[in-house]
């Protein structure tokens, strides 16, 4: 299959550029689009015959649920059984934006949308080539991140292609991404609203807005107790994870140089890199040095994280060293997904 690729990153004429994509989504094929978190790898949610090559195109494992993108909140009535009254207040709060619920699934979600579940997760994304690309199909789009199972999530339409060029039926480039980390996903189907993946929205802001929120006790130690299972399927395999043996070290920043840098030197003869902030870029001496930002500035390493994590593939790196980051608020989504990259290989300095 050739994977057409669309190039919409000047904001103009948006509408008129998304025809092709809606009738591809329309008969059944796959579009990846740019959303505010991460790219998208968008089907017919609600078509049998779709949604099973989305697993087939990113080589996913077949019980890991997809989320339903909706372009209006009105969209949501005929996918859910219930509306908890929560789901409004969050709604009216982080919708349209990086906030997905899980509810009790209607009976014309398709059970391979699913993953098997009884529940359902809807989101209703913030950026405009989502939404109108969502609008003119006229269904709900689900749409896991469109990368290959495992690998990183999309923030740019290159990566999109590195993963599923020839897979696909077209890539929409929007430019890259805002967010840079997937959706924070609440359950709101028992009492007390669960966390299952944590994101952009923080537990704070969550619990500020509606009171009181649990974060799954799978996820909530970065380092995961073996007997806990994750709520969120998708949480229990390996991801993010780069080619070469990645470690995180954690600690005061000096010392984190300082023993980095031994490490590298301990690792000669292999191509070493070293996830790195602004402020200690310049102390490192493995071959690949990658700052994703300022220590200070949380939003910006989410930015940069998945970018810099694909590049030390690229660039062939075998031993990646990684700075630990503040573990609080945003920070927490980002220590997820680090400790994940590094298969939960952490040193404390
Ligand atoms: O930001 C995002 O959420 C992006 C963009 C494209 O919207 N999408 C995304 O999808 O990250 P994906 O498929 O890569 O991750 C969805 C996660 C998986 O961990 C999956 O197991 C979980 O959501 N999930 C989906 N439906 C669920 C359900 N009914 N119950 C529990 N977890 C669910
Ligand atoms: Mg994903």
């Amino acid at each position: 299959m050739k994977t057409e690729y669309v190039d919409l990153r000047d904001g103009k004429d948006v509408k008129e550029g998304l025809y092709k994509a809606t009738e591809i989504i329309k008969t059944g094929g796959l579009v990846a689009f740019p959303t505010e978190t991460v790219y998208g790898l968008g089907a017919n949610g609600l078509d049998e015959n779709a949604v099973p090559k989305i697993y087939e195109a990113k080589g996913r494992p077949s019980d890991n649920p997809l989320i339903l993108h909706i372009s209006d909140f009105d969209e949501i009535k005929s996918l859910v059984k219930e509306i908890p009254d929560v789901a409004f207040v969050l709604a009216d709060e982080f919708w349209p934006g990086p906030l997905t619920m899980v509810f009790k699934k209607s009976d014309i979600v398709p059970y391979r949308t699913t993953g098997g579940l009884e529940s359902v997760a809807v989101r209703m994304p913030s950026n405009r080539i989502a939404r109108e690309l969502i609008k003119a199909a006229g269904v709900p789009v689900a749409a896991p991140s469109a990368n290959s199972s495992g690998r990183p999530s999309p923030t740019k339409a290159s990566h999109v292609l590195e993963d599923l060029d020839g897979k696909i039926d077209m890539v929409i480039d929007g430019g890259t991404v805002d967010i840079g980390l997937e959706s924070t996903i609440v359950d709101v189907t028992g009492e007390v609203p669960v966390i299952l993946r944590p994101g952009f929205i923080t537990e704070e802001m969550l619990s500020e807005a509606i009171g009181r929120v649990k974060t799954d006790e799978a996820v909530k130690n970065l380092s995961p107790d073996k007997d806990l299972k994750p709520k969120a399927p998708g949480m229990k395999y390996r991801h993010y994870a780069p080619q070469g043996k990645m470690t995180i070290y954690k600690g005061n920043p000096e010392k984190v140089v300082k023993i980095i840098n031994e490490e590298t030197a301990k690792s000669e003869g292999k191509k070493t890199a070293v996830l790195a902030t602004d402020e200690t870029k310049r102390y490192y001496k493995a071959d690949i040095v990658i700052s994703v930002g300022s220590r200070e500035d949380c939003e910006s390493i989410a930015h940069n994280l998945f970018d810099a994590l694909r590049s030390f593939d690229d660039m062939g790196a075998e031993i990646i060293f990684s700075e630990g980051f503040d573990e609080s608020r945003l920070g927490f989504a980002i220590m997820n997904r680090l400790h994940k990259s590094a298969g939960y290989n952490i040193v404390n300095v």
